[in-house]
């Protein structure tokens, strides 16, 4: 019995980082990072502000969009590259604050691809009748990496070494923002309609595409100062391999997911596919032969938000009734791990 979406929320910071404040702290400009990315402006937490609580005001959201008081709540999973403790996860922290007692609550690490799994999971639960309603959130603070951010919050501008500092990690610095997004998810009775099934992949061989090299357990202390003159604890992205990888798995997980169930490109109504950068998105398009009303993107307005972009874009598309009564929804994302997936969603209601 497909798993039904009763309920979406999204949650970003008010503040708004355009790419001309950018250009203001590094060398970049606004014209390459839109061409190369499409991004135009990313959302910014202030400190303090952690993905925990972003993740918990999206999840509140999706249970008042579903009518759900927190105690109906029998499960949590959530996803985020950027908890704010390196332990715990950020799942007991919304367990916490949003009071749902004491439910089974966890995180779970897939990077670009955690709300794609993390849903895939969900709907195993509800599957198994191992719990009756599911709360999945993804949620980033990704601010915490930027070389950038403690002086742009400082309003100063930068000393020489920290526009150097900024210039150097500007591949990968100019593409991420905060946000978080969540989905209410209930176990249906139609085996028609609702989740009809996903199917994931990992490589790990790939690992080194987009990772973070320090700050980890391998290292005894596991971090010292040399890691962070190193500048170890930040992202190393090989920007030209990962889009290659990106644009050719996510086009062969739809299809072979759409295969799966019998069904074609023609019957797709919506794709909502990871936002990492809008070349990747326009790669998907042209793979599968679609236009970008089937492949929307809203990378423009809040940058990739890893874990939390699947949420946020499916909230938006429904909340602007862009997804139809009826209609066939496809999720797909690629993200560090390599992990990556594609999972088929029936919207219940009849298609008028
Ligand atoms: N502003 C100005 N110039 C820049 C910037 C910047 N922000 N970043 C890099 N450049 C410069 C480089 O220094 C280089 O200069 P050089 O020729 O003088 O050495 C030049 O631009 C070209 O650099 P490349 O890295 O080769 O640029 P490329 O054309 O590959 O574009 C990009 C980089 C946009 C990252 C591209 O590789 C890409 O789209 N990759 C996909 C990766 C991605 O989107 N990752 C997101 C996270 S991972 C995930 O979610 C799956």
């Amino acid at each position: 019995m497909g798993s039904v979406i009763v309920g979406t929320g999204m949650s970003v910071p008010d503040r708004v980082v355009g790419n001309d404040d950018l250009a203001a702290v590094m060398d970049t400009s606004d014209r390459w990072i839109a061409t190369r990315s499409g991004v135009r402006e990313r959302r910014v937490a202030e400190p303090g502000v952690g993905a925990s609580h972003l993740g918990a005001a999206a999840a509140a959201a999706a249970l008042a969009d579903a009518g759900l008081d927190a105690g109906a709540v029998d499960l949590l999973v959530t996803a985020t590259m950027t908890p704010d403790f390196l332990a715990p996860g950020m799942a007991p922290l919304i367990q916490d604050r949003l009071g749902l007692g004491r439910v089974p609550s966890f995180d779970l690490r897939a990077q670009c691809s955690g709300f794609l799994y993390a849903l895939d999971l969900a709907d195993g639960y509800l599957q198994a009748e191992r719990a009756g309603t599911a709360l999945v959130v993804g949620a980033e603070v990704h601010s915490g990496f930027m070389p950038w951010s403690a002086q742009l919050a400082s309003g100063a501008a930068p000393d020489p070494a920290g526009w150097d500092r900024n210039t150097r990690h500007r591949g990968w610095g100019v593409l991420f923002g905060d946000g978080a997004g969540a989905m209410v998810v209930k176990a249906g009775r139609d085996p028609a309609v609702g989740y009809l099934g996903g199917r994931l992949w990992t490589d790990g061989s790939l690992f080194e595409l987009i990772h973070v090299p320090g700050v980890g357990f391998r290292h005894q202390p596991y971090v010292d100062q040399a890691q962070l003159e190193g500048e170890d604890h930040l992202p190393v992205m090989q920007g030209r391999e990962l889009y290659r990888q990106a644009v050719r798995l996510m086009p062969e997980a739809v299809r072979q997911v759409l295969a799966e169930h019998g069904l074609g490109l023609e019957d797709l109504d919506v794709v909502v596919a990871h936002q990492a950068n809008d070349r990747i998105t326009e790669g998907v398009r042209r793979a599968l032969g679609v236009d970008a009303d089937v492949v929307p993107s809203n990378i423009g307005r809040y940058g990739n938000t890893t874990a939390a972009t699947l949420p946020i874009l499916y909230h938006e598309l429904r909340s602007a009734g862009r997804v139809p009564p009826g209609g066939l929804v496809c999720f797909t994302a690629f993200g560090a791990g390599a992990h990556w997936g594609a999972a088929l969603y029936r919207e219940p209601g009849d298609r008028t």
